[in-house]
Order: C-alpha cells, then structure tokens, then sequence
C-alpha cells in the first residue's frame, strides 16, 4: 500500500448468482482527491462502494482503504470512512441539529452540541438547524445528510449518487460543499450518472461498463480518447457526454474486454 492512495482496488469481482457484475476492476484514488466513478443503471457502482466500505464481501480481488484492507482490517476501514446511501439517512422527525447530535452521541463523541454547531455553519444549515428535516429542500436534506457523514471527521467517504433527484440549484449547493471536504483534505470517492457532475467535481473519472473500468483520467485525459475534431467545427471543447458516447455507445460489441487506457491508469504496481 502506497501512502498516497486513499484507496487501492485491484482484481475485484462480484456475482449475484449468475450475474457478473464486477468482472476485473482496478483503480486507485489519491489522498485528498475527488474520484468520479461513472457509469450507468445497474452498473455496478453501489455494489463497489458496498465492497469498499465493508458491507458486501467480493468474490475475488483486492480493496485496501486507508492503507487497510477490507476484509482482514474491516474495523480499522470502517474507523476511516463515512458512507452517505444512494437514499438518505436522515430522521424526518428530529431536527436538523438533533440529527447530527444523535450521530456524534452514537459515536460516542465529546461535546455533541459543539460538532453539530460547526457541520451546521460549515454546509449554511444554522438557520435551518432547530427545523425538522421533514421541512427541508432536498439539497438542504442532501447537505444535512452529508454534514451527518462527517461526524468525527473520517479522511475517506463515499457518497452514492449524492445529486440523484436534486434540482439545478440543490444539486450546485452539494457540489460546493463536496469541493470544500476535498479542499479540506479529505478523500471523496463518489458515484454518479450524470457526466457533468463527474465533469465539474472530479479530479480523477472511471468509467464503469460491462463490469470493468474501461477508461480512467483526468478530464482532460479522457478528452483524448476522441479522435481531434475538425477545427472549422470546433465551438466548444468535447462534453463528458461525448466521450462517453464515443467508448461506450458506438462499439459496444468491444467495449468489454478492451480497458482503454488514458494517461496514467491504475495499471501500476
Ligand atoms: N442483492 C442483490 N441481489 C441480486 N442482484 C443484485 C443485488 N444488488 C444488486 N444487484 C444487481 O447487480 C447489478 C448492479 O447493481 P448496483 O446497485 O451495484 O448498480 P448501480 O451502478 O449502483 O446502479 P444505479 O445507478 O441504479 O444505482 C444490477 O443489475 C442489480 O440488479
Ligand atoms: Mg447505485
């Protein structure tokens, strides 16, 4: 285990019977970055970020989480993560501050009061916080439950489908609060379908299709994937969209034994 990766996956393969839907996945994830893992329906994504975070055992491979492994130091990974559902954890009933009082009381914290005080200013719910959940916005509700995540300050979370069913405005809040856990130092490992969300948060993106990683780079790396465009109809750079369209949508026949390798990938040992 290399000090500066987060998170270390190598080989990881699970079935649910006669379904392979990890088939061989690889990737690595920097100390203090965002890592995107992108990918669509049934992907697989929930079920990586279950393996990762201990809660679903792999059939074969390697996950190692700040530099402990998933299965013979589950106690010490889970010590070092938070893991925010692809649906939120929150209890409509209490408030907002009694959510995260609750977590820290479950954590068995000192001084409850004061940490849900500073995650409440820290994700702009103090005017918000003697509220109950049930009457908050979604992207509020997001933000209270990632606040909830962060209760003891683990240095890697997961968060699954943070933006799913959030609106333009919801969705731009949790972006910037995702942005300044990162800025903080903390490591964010989060999955998503829609490509302009891995596009503006992430450092790092990975395809996930047919049960591999079949690209992994920067934005920038994963712009090279496509053939230049002609220069008299350039407007605008190529989308995440169109990148993803031109590995996963044009050749699908190919895609799955094929990892297209972009910049520097996972490849290393
Ligand atoms: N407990 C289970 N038993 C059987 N099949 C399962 C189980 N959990 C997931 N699956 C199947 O495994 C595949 C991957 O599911 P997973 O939830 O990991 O996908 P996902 O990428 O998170 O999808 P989504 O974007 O819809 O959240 C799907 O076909 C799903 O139906
Ligand atoms: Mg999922």
């Amino acid at each position: 285990m290399t000090a500066q990766h987060a998170i270390r996956v190598r080989g990881l393969e699970k079935s649910y019977k006669q379904l392979h839907v990890l088939r061989g996945v690889d990737f690595d994830v920097a100390r203090g970055s965002i890592f995107a893992l992108l990918g669509s329906n049934g992907a697989g994504k929930t079920t990586a970020i279950k393996i990762m975070s201990t809660l679903l055992k792999a059939d074969a491979g390697t996950v190692a989480v700040n530099g402990f492994d998933v299965v013979k130091h589950a106690g010490k990974v889970r010590e070092s993560i938070s893991l925010t559902g692809q649906f939120a954890a929150v209890d409509e009933i209490l408030t907002g501050r009694e959510n995260i009082v609750l977590v820290a009381e479950l954590r068995h914290l000192k001084d409850p009061g004061k940490i849900a005080d500073d995650l409440l200013a820290r994700f702009s719910l103090t005017d918000a916080a003697a509220r109950r959940a049930s009457t908050y916005s979604g992207g509020m509700r997001r933000r209270l439950d990632i606040a909830m995540s962060l209760v003891g300050e683990p240095p890697v979370i997961f968060l699954d489908e943070p933006t799913a069913g959030l609106d333009p405005q919801a969705r731009n809040e949790v972006w910037q609060s995702v942005k300044e856990l990162a800025d903080r130092g903390t490591t964010v490992l989060l999955t998503t379908q829609y490509l302009d969300e891995a596009e503006k948060l992430a450092d790092r993106i990975a395809i996930l299709h047919e049960g591999r990683i079949i690209v992994n780079g920067t934005l920038a790396e994963l712009g090279q994937v496509l053939p230049p465009a002609k220069v008299e109809y350039v407007e605008k750079k190529p989308t995440l969209d169109d990148i993803f369209l031109a590995i996963v949508g044009r050749d699908s026949n190919d895609s799955a034994g094929n990892e297209r390798s972009v910049g520097s990938t996972s490849k290393e040992n």
